[in-house]
């Protein structure tokens, strides 16, 4: 008796198996439009001591936009000479900049 019923109990257990084992998505996973940005406190809620560790760290501030008030250079128009090559750090309105004066078309500017 106790064989039976563990003979039925395996063919249950299989069967649970294969029943899950549908591939289609289900529909509420079908996005609503274009990926958009939901910010980093949407991550949060579920992955708390992460969010906490990533908090002020160097990630966190990588990504800030480049303003005033996140850089610590000085981009006021200043000037540094290094081995006979002049580069200039100045501020854009698509962000902090700098390149060399002798190049200065190849100039890079960051906006984060
Ligand atoms: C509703 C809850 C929820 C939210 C909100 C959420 N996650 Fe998750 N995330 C999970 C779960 C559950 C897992 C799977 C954990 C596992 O498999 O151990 C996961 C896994 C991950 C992993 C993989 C971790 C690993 O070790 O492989 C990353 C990375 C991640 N989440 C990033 C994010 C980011 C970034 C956000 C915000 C944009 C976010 N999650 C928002 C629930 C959430």
């Amino acid at each position: 008796m106790m064989r039976r019923f563990g003979h039925v109990a395996h063919c249950l257990t299989a069967l649970l198996i294969v029943g899950c084992g549908d591939s289609t998505p289900p529909a509420d996973l079908t996005p609503d439009g274009p990926a958009s940005f939901i910010g980093s406190a949407a991550c949060q809620s579920c992955h708390e001591p992460e969010y906490a560790q990533w908090l002020g760290s160097h990630h966190e501030l990588a990504m800030q936009e480049a303003t005033a008030a996140t850089v610590l250079g000085d981009f006021s128009d200043v000037t540094l000479d290094y081995y006979g090559e002049t580069t200039r750090f100045s501020t854009r309105d698509d962000g902090r900049c700098l390149g060399r004066e002798s190049r200065i078309q190849d100039r890079l500017c960051v906006r984060y």
